[in-house]
């Protein structure tokens, strides 16, 4: 990610970030920047602080928070037991966007774990995060910045769209460089497993562990429940990610045919194609976009959020290639999917 240092922070966003930290002591809760997405944080040491999160966003109490800290010298605070493994890949990518879940250490809020024996960690890599975290001085526990089941935050002005009377203030860093929630690596028992694809590839970690990591099986979409395929919680509710607008994956082959036949029936449909032709149907709104992941992942919640405003009766979306380098897309396309159309249903 490439993120100016730290000494170009302009003196009212340093103001600001000072700010920040005041509230945050003070029991607050606050929009974050992170290189990811917009998170939503509280003082991790403090359960009403942490509580007020869960009341601003709607979540269910018992799904676990990730810990945002400045520096991997803190980890021991927070977790009990820090594996080699678990330390590589630690030295190998922070800041940056993985969460490692190890072991708790004594102390942590139950608010914070969910009740669990284990802890989400995570340096990030932004400037403004690792300035706020470094003026607060502790752990912020922090989920992404939107209303439970919603679109994940990549801009200031989506926290505000989703949480504005609800937070204190959110700080504005600009557009989220990677802008999908980080990878999540489970590190308490045994073998690393991928619990959640994100901007660090199974290929990165081998790469660092020197062996492949376990990866969580995905459930069948319809399965599919918020973050990491089966959060190790009760009672997590079904889909998520999810615009409004109904949105339907489907391989180029039937795109172009499929997004026809529901402008013939007076559907207004919104297609995001990236390998397949604009066929030049004046009835959908086609947007084309790039064959990188990394750019695509970057511009997905915007593009999201975007399509979902634009009103149409369907969105029809192109499933990205079956490669491992489009596996975090292709996971929070899935997500989207199955928790689309909601506003339809109730
Ligand atoms: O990139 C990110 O990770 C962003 C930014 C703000 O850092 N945060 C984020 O938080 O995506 P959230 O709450 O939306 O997703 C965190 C997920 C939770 O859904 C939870 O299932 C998982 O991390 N998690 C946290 N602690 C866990 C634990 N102890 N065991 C298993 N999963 C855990
Ligand atoms: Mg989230």
């Amino acid at each position: 990610t490439r993120l100016p240092p730290r000494g170009t922070i302009a003196p009212a966003t340093l103001t600001a970030i000072r700010q920040a930290a005041q509230l945050l002591r003070a029991g607050d809760i606050v929009g974050m920047p992170t290189e990811t997405v917009y998170g939503l944080a509280a003082d991790a040491r403090n359960p009403e602080a942490v509580r007020k999160i869960f009341a601003a966003k709607e979540r269910p109490a018992d799904h676990p928070l990730i810990v945002h800290l400045s520096s991997a010298d803190q980890l021991p605070r927070w977790a009990a037991d820090i594996s080699k493994d678990a330390a590589e890949l630690a030295r190998a990518f922070w800041p940056g966007p993985l969460t490692l879940i190890l072991p708790r250490a004594a102390g942590v809020p139950d608010e914070v774990t969910g009740g669990q024996d284990t802890v989400g960690v995570r340096v990030p890599s932004h400037s403004i995060a690792l300035a706020l975290l470094q003026e607060f001085g502790g752990g912020l526990a922090a989920p992404s910045a939107n209303r439970f089941g919603r679109i994940s935050p990549t801009t200031a002005a989506h926290v505000q769209q989703e949480l504005g009377d609800k937070v204190a203030l959110v700080l504005d860093g600009g557009p989220c460089a990677v802008g999908i929630e980080s990878s999540i690596v489970d590190c308490s028992r045994g073998e690393p497993e991928i619990l959640r694809p994100g901007a660090i590839t199974a290929d990165a970690i081998t790469r660092v562990l020197g062996r492949p990591p376990k990866v969580r099986a995905e459930p069948a979409a319809a399965e599919w429940t918020e973050e990491p395929a089966a959060p190790r919680v009760s009672g997590s509710l079904a889909a998520h990610y999810a615009p409004a607008t109904p949105l339907r994956l489907l391989p180029a082959a039937l795109l172009v045919e499929e997004a026809a036949e529901l402008a013939a029936e007076g559907s207004r449909v919104a297609v995001l194609a990236h390998a397949c032709p604009d066929p030049g149907d004046s009835r959908l709104t086609w947007i084309a976009v790039g064959a990188d992941p990394a750019a695509y992942a970057h511009a997905l919640y915007a593009r999201l959020r975007a399509l979902d405003a634009l009103g149409a009766d369907f969105i029809l979306v192109e499933t990205p290639p079956a490669d491992p380098a489009w596996a975090a897309v292709t996971d929070r396309l899935g997500r989207a999917a199955a928790g689309s159309g909601e506003a339809d249903e109730t």
